[in-house]
């Protein structure tokens, strides 16, 4: 019997999730009801989070420690389910770390996946970027927007409290709301012809309800879960030899950098469903 648990775990090679704490639940969950047959790793650097306020280096540095971990853990595709490691980390380890990791695994983020398609949905060719600071000054989304659709103007706004208050479970309160609305007006005091606005931040859909009551009117208001498990089906589609190396066995494992017990708590409301985390350290 032993045997065999050595041998299932050497097969397992579950698609990495990563995220600076809670929000890349978000993404999982909607990627799991998409594939459920792939097997998933987690991992939330929550001991870490917020990286929307840090430096470049900063993200950059704590985000290639979890990724590699992640790569060890046999993951041959790993998602960066976080927009500010997306915007901060990505390209530098993809570029300049993964090829001497292992050149055959890939890293993928949220940015690019949300600009290809994110100008389908405007009208008036305005869209509202509402980020983490760190996202907004990288100016990843005014890059990679106008890259597939040059006519689009995107108008951002870093929402810098939302999710320290979304982390620390106080998003329902008055308080919050305050925040919630002063950050969506700037959106539109830059301009009120916005019509489509991304939450470009994976922890932004808890509080969507609220972001919607603070919008001017009725517009498009996007999340990312359902945008990057669709373009991750079809990525798997497009690359077999990538998708040969992801093992189904339906299975998640999840991993905190800080408490479990909180990891286990907090990540209900993210995921919708219970989880029962491990510890793992970096420092
Ligand atoms: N979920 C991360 C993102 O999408 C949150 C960033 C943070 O830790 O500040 O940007």
């Amino acid at each position: 019997m032993d045997g065999f648990f050595i041998f299932a775990a050497k097969i397992m090679k579950p698609i990495g999730i990563f995220d600076s704490g809670y929000g890349g639940l978000t993404v999982l969950r909607e990627i799991r009801s998409l594939m459920p047959q792939y097997d998933y790793l987690y991992l939330g650097d929550n001991a870490r989070t917020p990286y929307g306020t840090r430096s470049f280096e900063t993200v950059y540095r704590y985000t290639k420690q979890c990724v590699k971990w992640m790569l060890e853990q046999d993951c041959h595709l790993v998602i960066l389910a976080c927009n500010t490691a997306s915007a901060k980390a990505l390209r530098t380890i993809q570029q300049r770390d993964l090829p001497g990791w292992n050149p055959e695994k890939r890293i993928l983020g949220v940015i690019r996946p949300t600009a290809e398609i994110i100008g389908n949905y405007t009208s008036t060719g305005k869209v509202g970027i509402l980020a983490t600071t760190g996202t907004v000054n990288s100016g990843s989304y005014i890059i990679e927007i106008s890259h597939f659709f040059p006519g689009v103007s995107v108008y951002q706004q870093a929402c810098p409290l939302w999710v320290p208050l979304i982390e620390n479970n106080l998003f329902n309160n008055e308080g919050a709301d305050f925040f919630i609305r002063q950050d969506v007006n700037y959106l539109f005091e830059q301009q009120p012809d916005i019509d489509t606005v991304l939450l470009g931040c994976t922890h932004y859909p808890l509080i969507a309800d609220k972001i919607e009551k603070a919008l001017p009117g009725q517009m498009q208001l996007l999340s990312q879960g359902q945008i990057t498990a669709s373009s991750l089906q079809s990525y798997l589609r497009r690359h077999p030899e990538i998708d040969r190396e992801c093992s189904r066995g339906g299975t998640m494992q999840f991993f905190t950098t800080d408490s479990r017990e909180d990891f286990d708590r907090h990540s209900k409301l993210f995921f919708g469903e219970g989880v029962r985390s491990r510890h793992i350290d970096f420092e």
